[in-house]
């Protein structure tokens, strides 16, 4: 009997299940987690509401997690990032009940939100915080069942700090994003070639020699601004805090206010979690052709209500990812993915690799959610650094590489303070 499910179509399964396997293949530290899970069950009975982009590499997650002995429902965390066969084939091949359709509106986005929370979860795994939102928004009375949640990405975890702050957030969550293992790799790495990849992908652009402007120099545009500049780009970086500027300019980059890089970037990208970065005035004096595009988690980085304000009818779809708007005085502003995260709506998301390390940490974070939600009260917790030190470890061994360890003798020495010049 088929698991409950709304997907495009079932008959995308073997597809998508030659994908998983794929990124499995990449995936060394969860594929060594899920064979302890498998042996030890350390969630058994453990109802779990996912709501992740629907990917290859969160397939092994929750594939991970029912190896455990959860039982686990996954939506989508963004209307257009789920793989239409890898959430057929999670249903098909491993029963999973799956709500995703990429391209869904936000009525079905919602929807299908609502369904996972039906499975009354005792632990919720977000990335954004949609779910944990629409639960003590809408749906207090599931809260008593919860034991725990975690959350994947940075702005999910702020929004998970102000509840707390605001004495709103009714259980402990784990912020996974805060791990070393995640964000200095899946951040930076990750986003940073993702973000190029959809961009590609998107428009078939060449790089060498365009001005690309990347809004913000936290983790992922970090890794974007590097990547640009490897592919022989011209970067400009705006930011808002003076050390991240700063940071920049040293790194190599020219660093300037948005309104001065809009008259003279090629292609566009914001990475920063904050609103309306690419503003109307900024628009108004792109050069024609401007490509923009958004790697942040929410489509507020662009103002679109503006852009389409500022429009002449309605834009044009010139390729699958590509919204043409054609401006009064002209100009033509090309937007990818209609501002929603280019890396995963035009791409694959961030290579399994890295996801490896980020859902070993969601993993090992549900894991000691079931251990130790006794102790935790209702606040943002970090993975204690003894699993994101072990997960540095298993990723070094997976990739067969070894490094030094202190001796006696160093360890005394670094930690006295009598010995010095
Ligand atoms: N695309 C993906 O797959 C992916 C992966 C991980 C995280 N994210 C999302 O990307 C966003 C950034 O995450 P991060 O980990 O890099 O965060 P971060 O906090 O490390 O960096 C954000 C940076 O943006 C800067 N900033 C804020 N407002 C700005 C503005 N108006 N103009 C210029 N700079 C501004 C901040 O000063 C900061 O340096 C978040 O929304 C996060 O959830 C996306």
């Amino acid at each position: 009997m088929t698991v409950e499910h709304d997907v495009k179509s079932i008959d995308l399964a073997p597809g998508g299940r030659f994908r998983i396997e794929w990124a499995e293949q990449d995936m060394p530290v969860l594929r060594q987690i899920r064979e302890r899970f498998e042996n030890e069950k350390p969630l058994k009975g453990i109802r779990i509401a996912a709501c992740l982009h629907v990917t290859t590499e969160t397939a092994n997650l929750v594939w991970t997690l029912q190896a455990g002995g959860a039982d686990v429902v996954l939506t989508a965390s963004n209307p257009l990032s789920t793989q239409d066969d890898v959430a057929a084939s999670l249903v098909a091949n491993f029963e999973i009940p799956v709500f995703a359709i990429k391209g869904e509106d936000d009525k079905t986005y919602y929807e299908h939100l609502q369904r996972a929370l039906d499975h009354k979860p005792h632990i919720t795994m977000d990335d954004g915080a949609d779910l944990v939102s629409e639960l003590h928004k809408g749906r207090p009375e599931l809260i008593n069942n919860i034991i725990g949640g975690t959350e994947e990405t940075t702005t999910g975890v702020i929004r998970l700090r102000a509840m707390a702050a605001d004495k709103a957030l009714r259980f402990p969550v784990i912020a996974v994003n805060d791990s070393m293992t995640k964000h200095m790799f899946d951040n930076r790495y990750g986003t940073g070639q993702s973000t190029i990849d959809g961009i590609i992908r998107a428009t078939n652009l060449l790089f060498a020699g365009r001005t690309v402007v990347v809004g913000g120099y936290g983790w992922c545009s970090r890794g974007i601004a590097s990547r640009a500049k490897g592919l022989g780009a011209n970067v400009i970086v705006t930011e808002v805090d003076p050390l991240k500027g700063l940071e920049a300019v040293m790194d190599g980059f020219r660093v300037m206010p948005m309104l001065e890089a809009a008259k003279v970037g090629d292609i566009f990208v914001t990475s920063t979690g904050d609103l309306n970065v690419i503003d109307g005035h900024h628009m108004e004096v792109m050069k024609t052709g401007a490509v923009v595009c958004n790697s942040g988690h929410f489509n507020s980085e662009i103002n679109i209500p503006a852009l389409k304000a500022m429009a002449v009818g309605e834009p044009r779809k010139v390729r699958p990812f590509v919204d043409q708007f054609m401006m009064k005085d002209g100009r033509k502003i090309n937007l990818l993915a209609e501002g929603r995260l280019v890396n995963l709506s035009a791409a694959e998301g961030h290579p399994a690799s890295v996801m490896d390390m980020s859902f070993a940490n969601q993993a090992l974070a549900a894991e000691y959610v079931v251990l130790h939600h006794k102790e935790l009260a209702n606040q943002v917790y970090t993975v204690p650094e003894e699993i994101d030190h072990d997960i540095a470890r298993l990723k070094l061994e997976a990739m067969g590489v070894s490094i030094d360890k202190l001796t006696e003798e160093q360890i005394k020495y670094l930690n006295q303070w009598q010995e010095g010049t």
